[in-house]
């Protein structure tokens, strides 16, 4: 089987596998003003890369859910590393079935999943996250999205990036994710910019100076070039046409307060 964008990034060295990178992450965290007490879950924590940020950064527990086994072994290894063991764990599963009480988190966050999804298994997961949000929670993602309203367009890009990185997408435009999401009953607001998962300046600000020199370094071998070449041309000619959107959402239930607030 092809390996998979992102477990292949992952096998370089890089530790933030989304389209906006940190700065989108630390748009939506910003702004979830998490506690100590908050109760998060991370759907596709991979490697536990944010879910280890926000325990060290707030203090909060988290779990973190993933259906690669492999990744989740990382994400063990990487909490145990940071002395984190008592503050978040890992569970194998599938955001279409989440293994948890309804109503029991405050916080779902889930990066550059629903990009994956068709459109009828990313309705599947929304499902699942309001289900496991209590009332008044928060569902923080972020995607890739459309910069252009042209659907012939929409679609080469769509076959265009599916096979850059073995996996089949199904990106939106900006208002499509923002409708998507409020059908579940949420409320969006959105910050959108360039995609910065493979661009110079993104790779530094994601992974450091050191993180980034190994990324390059590992792309630069015979065995990984071909794939990191077309990844990254497929990014660079179409970066007027994709970027990357971040969507934090409230449950309905308390979204006339949070507007008015
Ligand atoms: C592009 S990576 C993003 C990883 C991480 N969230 C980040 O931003 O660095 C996508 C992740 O989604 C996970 N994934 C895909 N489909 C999933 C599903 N249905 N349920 C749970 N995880 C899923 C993959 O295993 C992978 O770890």
């Amino acid at each position: 089987m092809l390996e998979a964008g992102h477990t292949f990034l992952a096998r370089l060295g890089k530790t933030r596998l989304r389209p906006g990178g940190i700065d989108a992450t630390d748009w939506l965290v910003d702004k979830a003003h998490i506690e100590p007490d908050t109760k998060v879950l991370e759907v596709a924590c991979n490697m536990g890369t944010t879910m280890i940020v926000l325990a060290k950064r707030y203090g909060c527990s988290a779990t973190g859910l993933d259906l690669d086994e492999r990744a989740l072994d990382k994400a063990r290894a990487n909490i145990q590393k940071n002395h984190l063991g008592d503050k978040l764990h890992v569970v194998l599963g599938s955001a279409f079935d989440l293994p948890f009480e309804d109503q029991s988190f405050d916080i779902v966050i889930n990066e550059a999943m629903l990009t994956m999804l068709s459109n009828r298994d990313k309705n599947r997961a929304l499902v699942e996250y309001s289900r496991v949000l209590k009332p008044s929670g928060l569902l923080l993602t972020q995607d890739v999205c459309y910069r252009t309203d042209d659907v012939e367009t929409q679609q080469e890009l769509r076959t265009g990036l599916s096979r850059a990185i073995n996996v089949s997408v199904e990106p939106l435009d900006c208002e499509g994710w923002k409708s998507r999401i409020e059908e579940h009953g949420f409320v969006t607001e959105q910050k959108s910019g360039d995609m910065t998962l493979l661009d110079p300046q993104g790779m530094v600000r994601d992974e450091g100076v050191d993180g980034a020199l190994k990324v390059m370094l590992n792309a630069m071998k015979q065995e990984n070039f071909e794939m990191f070449a077309r990844m990254f041309h497929f990014f660079n000619d179409h970066k007027s046409d994709l970027g990357y959107v971040a969507n934090f959402s409230r449950r309905a239930a308390d979204a006339a307060g949070w507007l008015a607030g």
